[in-house]
């Protein structure tokens, strides 16, 4: 087995660090190797925000919940769906440039998660630990604030990175057969459904979290805590506003990314 693929298989989120910088050197060498992954067209349409000022990590914080990751790792790097540089070279170059739209917009945020993942498997193969925040998709509208986007740029996700100050247990993923399907895809009966989750709904951690929570299935947590309706749709509302006010909504052929 490769050195990668044993990082692969034994990685965990780390969200706890020790207070050793990273050099500029290692996280340049994470940027190689993540700006080396396939990239639609060769467009590279992303940008990526390193932040490692106290006062732009406390800014962000609330944003993200105030999830301590933000504050106490040594580097926050967000990753942006970015069409602004691609479409300002279109324009010096005599070329009309027709990304203002969501279509345009999911290529760039494919793209920039692509590059995050790199980043994350360089970090994990060189020791360092990382963690993504969902909470960039919620809260991308303050966001964009705080790290100056212009139009045509949008943050997709966000990864905390340090060295790891604790070293978790490994935590459950579904048996292959619930995931692959062979040819087409295999609906799931009733009966199949409930094998395939029956090990994950035994598991002590997932036990302790229907007791913390007062919730009789395991499911329930996620639909009444974790991942509530009410807030899926608040969210989703705010997202396509972010989609319009940075110029991918524009289905129409004139363009709205014009950038002044
Ligand atoms: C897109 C995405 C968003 C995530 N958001 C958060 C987050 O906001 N806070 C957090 O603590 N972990 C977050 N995680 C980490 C997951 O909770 C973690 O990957 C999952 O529980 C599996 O654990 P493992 O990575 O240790 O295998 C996120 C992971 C992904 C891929």
């Amino acid at each position: 087995m490769t050195d990668l693929i044993l990082s692969l298989l034994t990685r965990r989120s780390i969200r706890k660090y020790t207070s050793e910088p990273i050099s500029d050197e290692v996280l340049k060498d994470l940027f190689k190797s993540g700006c080396r992954s396939s990239t639609t067209g060769n467009m590279q349409v992303y940008s990526i925000i390193v932040t490692r000022d106290e006062a732009r990590k406390k800014s962000l914080a609330p944003l993200h919940f105030n999830q301590k990751m933000i504050t106490e790792a040594p580097v926050v790097l967000t990753f942006c769906a970015d069409f602004n540089r691609f479409t300002k070279w279109c324009i010096l170059r005599n070329a009309l440039p027709g990304y203002d739209n969501f279509l345009s917009f999911m290529t760039a945020a494919i793209d920039a998660i692509i590059v995050a993942q790199t980043v994350c498997i360089s970090a994990e193969a060189k020791g360092l630990g990382i963690c993504y925040l969902g909470t960039t998709t919620y809260m991308a509208h303050k966001i964009i604030d705080v790290l100056e986007l212009p139009k045509g740029v949008i943050p997709v996700t966000t990864i905390s990175l340090g060295w790891p100050a604790e070293s978790p247990e490994q935590v459950d993923r579904l048996p292959l057969e619930a995931i692959i399907h062979k040819e087409v895809y295999q609906d799931y009966t009733d009966e199949m459904i409930a094998e395939l989750y029956h090990e994950k709904e035994l598991r002590e951690d997932s036990l302790q979290f229907m007791k913390e929570n007062s919730k009789e299935t395991l499911a329930q947590v996620f639909t009444d805590i974790r991942y509530k309706k009410d807030d899926n749709i608040a969210f989703s509302k705010i997202f396509l506003q972010v989609l319009r006010d940075q110029g991918f909504m524009n289905q129409e052929g004139n363009n709205s990314m014009i950038i002044s």
